[in-house]
């Protein structure tokens, strides 16, 4: 079993956000959940380095455009860096290897007679680099940029995506999961009842000539999305690199801006290719901020590394993954932040392990203990934490972050209400409770573990250690996380390791 999940390539026109964070923390959350599993992973992201809006943004920032792009690709790369994400390839589109790609393929849809010159008059956003219908605009104006497009005439090359209009549909409709959220799939369908125009797949050199040179015309580069959409092939070496074979087709995940780009114009692409559709498009909303969507001239762009500098990388991809149902725009703000670090982490789970650990420190010098016979309130701590992770295992890579993350907090929960319950420091006072004593410690410490392990893809630090504190260290995912998940993974003798607080509460004054 193989997995390959990319990323958007991002536009090197500005810094990077927590809206470009939230799409690679996922990403790079799903690329560790599956390697977990055991499967052969493979996790893409990078820049989009081509095209007008980029070579505008080098021309403000007085900067040649080669020098510029190179700037912000490095830029974007270290923000991932230091969010501990976890990409195999980082690709960049001015890389040789994807431009030679990409000139090769141009070479063969235009060889097969997909790609044509003609000439095409239409209504042109300068925002969005391309032409749009008078249907698609809202009043009169470009839906994304809300400003007037202008009226541009001119000869250019054609891909014939009309041609495959009834394939799509069919696509679609016959692969129900394909593209996902239901919603989505559903926005497509309806935008495909109409008839699909050509696309226009170039731009004369004379307008713009920061591209892709088409190889059978010089006098024209290739139209951004035309070059990018191929980055989730090149990267992997195609077309002779065994990766391809190995990890073809990909899991892409985007938001709701780009769906038209890889719902329309890539499937196409891919067909007139003569190769087969990706596996999957997961598509997800907003992250919107009490002034609105993020945008530098709102000036309400928050930054990544001053959001993980202030609250913790952790946290914050717990609360990218736990706050926002994917598929549904979310609100952004750091009071919600806060309010999840310190009910969640700092009450919730912080407390559970330090309790736990304190108590098998207390009563039993941090060793394991053995469990003896289950009395009806630990049979139950097992039945949950296994209907638990049966539903965790189902959810995460249904992309139901949210709803597996809740469920896992309930087993939290259980496990806060089963001490108060039990109620150790009772039974530490009576020497004939011991056997009851190390049951309950071992049944907390258990959990757990099965806590820690599920939550690696989550947060990575955090769940290690946890795995530390509970004696097991990196040995805990040794094995494929269904073996993980059985219930007496820990031994009984072994020695815990005592460790801070992993998630100090963010006090009011911080905020
Ligand atoms: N370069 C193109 C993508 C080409 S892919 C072959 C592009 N780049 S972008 O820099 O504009 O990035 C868009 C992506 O950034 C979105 O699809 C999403 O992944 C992420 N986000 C940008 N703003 C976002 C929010 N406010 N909320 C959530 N995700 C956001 O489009």
């Amino acid at each position: 079993m193989s997995y390959y999940i990319t990323t958007p390539i991002y536009y090197v026109n500005a810094e990077p956000h927590i809206g470009h964070a939230y799409t690679t923390v996922v990403a790079d959350a799903l690329a560790r959940f599956h390697r977990l599993l055991g499967e052969e992973t493979r996790f893409q992201t990078g820049t989009d380095e081509h095209g007008e809006k980029v070579l505008e943004a080098a021309a403000a920032a007085g900067l040649p455009v080669k020098e510029f792009v190179d700037r912000i690709s490095a830029r974007f790369r270290q923000s991932w860096d230091d969010l501990d994400i976890s990409y195999d390839n980082y690709i960049r589109t001015t890389d040789p290897a994807h431009v030679r790609v990409v000139q090769e393929i141009l070479t063969r849809v235009h060889e097969s007679g997909d790609i044509y010159f003609g000439e095409y008059g239409g209504l042109y956003c300068f925002g969005c680099e391309c032409f749009y219908l008078e249907r698609d605009l809202v009043d009169g104006l470009c839906p994304d940029h809300r400003v007037a497009p202008t009226y541009l005439k001119e000869e250019n090359y054609f891909f014939r995506m009309s041609k495959y209009q009834d394939w799509l549909i069919d696509q679609i409709r016959t692969h129900p999961d394909w593209i996902r959220p239901e919603r989505y799939r559903n926005e497509m369908l309806a935008f495909l009842k109409e008839p699909l125009e050509d696309l226009c797949i170039s731009r004369p050199k004379s307008r713009m000539a920061w591209g892709i040179p088409l190889p059978f015309d010089d006098r024209y580069v290739t139209y951004v999305w035309f070059d990018a959409l191929i980055n989730y092939l090149s990267g992997l070496g195609y077309p002779g690199d065994k990766a391809y074979e190995k990890f073809w087709p990909a899991q892409h995940l985007i938001a709701k801006d780009i769906l038209k780009p890889h719902a329309i114009y890539w499937p196409t692409m891919l067909r007139s290719m003569g190769l087969s559709p990706y596996r999957r498009l997961n598509v997800h909303g907003y992250w919107q901020m009490a002034t609105g969507k993020m945008s530098k001239s709102l000036g309400n762009v928050v930054e990544p590394q001053v959001l993980v500098a202030r609250f913790g990388l952790d946290q914050v991809r717990y609360f990218f993954l736990r706050e926002m149902v994917f598929g549904l725009d979310a609100h952004f703000s750091e009071a919600a932040l806060t309010n999840r670090i310190n009910a969640d982490l700092a009450n919730d789970l912080g407390n559970l392990l330090a309790r736990s650990l304190g108590m098998a420190f207390k009563y039993r010098q941090g060793v394991v203990p053995s469990p003896g016979d289950p009395a009806p309130p630990d049979a139950e701590v097992v039945s949950a934490v296994q209907a638990m992770a049966a539903n965790f295992l189902r959810l995460f890579p249904g992309l139901e972050f949210a709803r597996a993350l809740a469920g896992l907090w309930e087993f939290i929960g259980h496990l806060n209400r089963y001490i108060v319950a039990a109620a150790p420091w009772e039974l530490a006072k009576q020497p004939e409770a011991a056997g009851r004593l190390d049951t309950v410690l071992y049944h907390l410490l258990e959990g757990l573990r099965w806590i820690a392990a599920l939550l690696r893809p989550v947060m990575p630090r955090s769940a290690l250690k946890m795995s530390e504190q509970l004696g097991l260290g990196l040995a805990l995912w040794d094995h494929p996380l269904p073996q993980v998940l059985r219930w007496g993974g820990l031994t009984p003798g072994s020695r815990l390791a005592k460790g801070p607080a992993l998630f100090p509460r963010i006090e009011a004054a911080d905020q």
